[in-house]
């Protein structure tokens, strides 16, 4: 991969995506190589969860590349918009914990690959925006579709329509990511994080994925139904009875994924 770099130590992968001179900003190559190491990810069962972070101290990812863009006619942004959408999708349809450390400028596109992230974490120096109307367009990678469901539509229209950037604090407050940490600590402590969700049962971490990705997209007596389903087969798994034995006996459980 020329512009993604991958660690994986104890079940834990980084995937750091590694253009900073353009602040990893997500041209064609970067949005295939992303694809290709998602379906390498779900599949590679070496991996329990994955943080995603952009390389060099300033950006996550400033967006789709706006030199690539710029060429795109009627038809090829169309098709543009349904790859950047398909990529991320399944982002956010990986079976496994998937956290973005955003660790600087978060826009456009870089925005979006947040929002398809399951978990958001920030360093204090983060900026979110959505700033494609500033260009004459709007985003296209889920941005107006995950944005509102994220923190409703009024704030979401705000980001949307005024294109100006949120700071970490603000995107806190607004329910854009779910924990702030100061820059030096911010690998610290969304690994941290990242560690004490591996320590929980994997077949639950699944379920409970499962649960709230498809659950949402349903009426909620659907959902409830979806939920009971789930639980239901939870309750026949060789990790519930150690979830529960070693609650019991008071000792820390061992989860085996069965
Ligand atoms: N696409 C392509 N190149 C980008 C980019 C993007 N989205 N974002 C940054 N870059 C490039 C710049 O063109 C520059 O390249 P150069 O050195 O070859 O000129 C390099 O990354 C550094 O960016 P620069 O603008 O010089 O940094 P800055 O600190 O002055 O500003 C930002 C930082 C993030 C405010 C600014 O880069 C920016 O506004 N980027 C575009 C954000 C955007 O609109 N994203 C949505 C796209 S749909």
């Amino acid at each position: 991969m020329a512009f993604l770099s991958l660690d994986v130590a104890d079940r834990l992968a980084w995937l750091t995506i590694q253009r900073p001179e353009k602040l990893n900003a997500l041209n064609n190559d970067v949005l295939k190589e992303l694809e290709q190491a998602f379906a390498d990810l779900e599949q590679d069962d070496r991996v329990g969860a994955v943080i995603v972070t952009g390389a060099g101290e300033k950006a996550f990812v400033a967006g789709a590349d706006i030199a690539e863009l710029k060429r795109l006619d009627s038809a090829s942004a169309r098709v543009q918009a349904l790859r950047g959408q398909t990529v991320f999708q399944r982002i956010e349809a990986m079976s496994k914990p998937v956290i973005a450390a955003v660790n600087g400028f978060a826009l456009g596109g870089g925005c979006e690959l947040a929002l398809a992230c399951h978990i958001r974490v920030a360093s204090e120096n983060a900026r979110f925006g959505l700033p494609e109307v500033s260009l004459g367009i709007i985003p296209g990678y889920g941005g107006t579709q995950r944005l509102p469901r994220l923190v409703g539509k009024g704030v979401a229209l705000d980001l949307i329509l005024s294109a100006e950037m949120l700071t970490a604090a603000d995107a806190l407050r607004a329910g854009l990511v779910s924990r702030v940490f100061p820059q030096a600590d911010l690998k610290a402590g969304v690994e941290k994080l990242a560690r004490t969700i591996l320590s929980r049962g994997p077949l639950a971490l699944r379920s409970a994925l499962a649960a709230v990705h498809q659950g949402l997209e349903m009426p909620q007596d659907q959902g409830l139904q979806y939920e009971a389903a789930l639980f239901g087969l939870l309750a026949a798994t060789q990790d519930m009875q150690e979830g529960m034995g070693a609650f019991m006996e008071k000792r820390a459980a061992q989860f085996k994924g069965l």
